[in-house]
């Protein structure tokens, strides 16, 4: 594990890293257990990674926690997984701001129920002013949800008179998205062999590199996530040049 650490190169390291946390179900069905068997260990993995990211000076972690589309499961499911959350949230918020991290969440709170919504206000209010790694949980969240908001709100605000169309550019855009703030991520890992997006930051993950591995979240450490790291750092960044464009003179 320490050989793969010490391969990274500290100095171009991803300033951000969103994470599609998948496979929690099946790595349960595997072992014989209820799939809220699986979300629950899950959290364990989200720990580790946390960690692993702090320690390494990493700026922001976007964890994809549940998706619009995840309210469709069967409700003993999406009731386990409201309660996990807060249960989590309120073992971990201490320990988040002992170590300087800071809270944010991403999605339609709307839809959440007022205890989580609760219990999430003042997880952010209490790492505020914490200056560490940003932590932000994308919870009831999709790109097609955050971009048809950005849309309604652009809208409203032309309606309004306080936004010409004319004056409408990408960073106009930027700044109605959920995530206005927050650099786009460079790098974008899936777990449990899945080769999707699944409806996330559809906007930011515009030049992300994505890598995808087999491992199940449950399952998923440390070392997994330094390996992805170790990938993304041998990759080649084009941003639609040619190679020998990007050789410094
Ligand atoms: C990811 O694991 C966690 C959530 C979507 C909440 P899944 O629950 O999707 O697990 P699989 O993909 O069914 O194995
Ligand atoms: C994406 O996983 C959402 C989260 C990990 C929170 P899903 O398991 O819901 O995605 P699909 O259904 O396989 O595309
Ligand atoms: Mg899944």
């Amino acid at each position: 594990m320490s050989q793969l650490l010490e391969t990274i190169d500290k100095n171009r390291l991803p300033r951000h890293i969103a994470i599609i946390m998948d496979g929690n179900g099946r790595w349960a069905k595997e072992k014989g257990e209820d799939r809220l068997y699986g979300h629950f260990h899950g959290v364990e993995s989200v720990r580790n990674i946390v960690e692993g990211c702090a320690e390494l000076g990493v700026e922001y972690l976007t964890l994809y926690a549940f998706s619009t589309e995840n309210w469709d499961r069967p409700e003993y499911e999406v009731v386990g997984l409201m309660e996990l959350l807060v249960s989590t949230i309120r073992k971990e918020v201490e320990s988040l701001d002992r170590n300087n991290i800071r809270l944010h969440v991403i999605g339609d709170m709307n839809m959440l129920p007022d205890y989580a919504r609760k219990e999430l206000d003042e997880a952010l209010e209490i790492t505020r002013a914490n200056t560490g790694l940003n932590l932000i949980m994308a919870l009831s969240y999709s790109g097609r949800w955050e971009l048809l908001n950005a849309v309604k709100n652009i809208a409203w605000e032309v309606k309004q008179n306080r936004l010409s169309v004319e004056e409408i550019d990408q960073d106009t855009l930027q700044k109605f998205l959920c995530t206005s703030g927050f650099p786009d991520p460079e790098l974008m890992i899936r777990t449990s062999g899945e080769y999707r997006i699944s409806n996330f930051l559809l906007y930011q993950l515009a030049y992300a590199e994505l890598y995808f591995t087999n491992v199940r979240w449950p399952d998923f450490r440390k070392e997994n996530l330094y390996e992805a790291i170790i990938d993304y750092q041998n990759r080649e960044r084009r941003f639609g040049k040619t190679s020998e464009q990007l050789v410094t003179p």
